[in-house]
């Protein structure tokens, strides 16, 4: 089966993104964000691609976009189907496991329906924003680890790496 996950840090009160940018810096989660998607094929909205403002390395990057048509070292699809289409196509020929769709809030709200599996970063704060994660009900998850990190110089806030899996 080929996973398709969710890759997403969300505060408490599920905010994911403010002015185009991260709300928060935590080191240890960027870290862990790529050690997760590396030698995987993410997908990610055009707004979200233009936050990062580059492809990826390592990556194979797909970006969701009707209004940019080309991306140097990144693939573009005009719809999220076609994305998700041509990931599993390449999955199966060259033996992917995973597909992480890594935000933002449009494309996590599309593709909540086909996700098998979510990676949550839960940040242990209640800040503004101006992009969120949808709520999730939470009977049709089933929590498979939990790994905590503290504050420190580095994080600005406690958070916890949560898998679910689909039940
Ligand atoms: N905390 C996290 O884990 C995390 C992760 C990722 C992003 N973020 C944050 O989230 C924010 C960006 O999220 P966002 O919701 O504003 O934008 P987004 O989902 O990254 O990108 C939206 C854009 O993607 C394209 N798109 C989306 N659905 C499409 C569809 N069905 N067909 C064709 N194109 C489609 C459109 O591009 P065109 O307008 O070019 O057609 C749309 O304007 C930023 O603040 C970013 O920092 C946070």
């Amino acid at each position: 089966m080929i996973v398709i996950s969710h890759v997403v840090a969300l505060s408490n009160n599920n905010v994911i993104g403010v002015n185009n940018d991260l709300p928060w810096n935590l080191k240890k989660d960027l870290a862990h964000f790529k050690e997760y998607t590396t030698n995987k094929i993410i997908i990610m909205g055009r707004k979200t691609f233009e936050s990062i403002g580059r492809p990826l390395p390592n990556r194979i990057n797909f970006v969701v976009s009707k209004t940019i048509k080309d991306i140097e070292g990144a693939h573009v699809f005009t719809s999220t189907e076609d994305a998700l289409s041509n990931a599993n196509n390449l999955c199966v020929e060259n033996e992917y496991k995973e597909i992480v769709i890594i935000g933002g809030g449009y494309l996590f709200r599309e593709t909540l329906d086909v996700v098998n599996k979510l990676v949550l970063t839960r940040v242990n704060c209640d800040i503004d924003g101006d992009v969120y994660y949808p709520e999730i009900n939470l009977e049709d998850w089933k929590e498979t680890s939990s790994v905590k990190y503290e504050e420190d110089s580095e994080n600005e806030y406690d958070f916890n790496v949560i898998v679910l899996e689909k039940n």
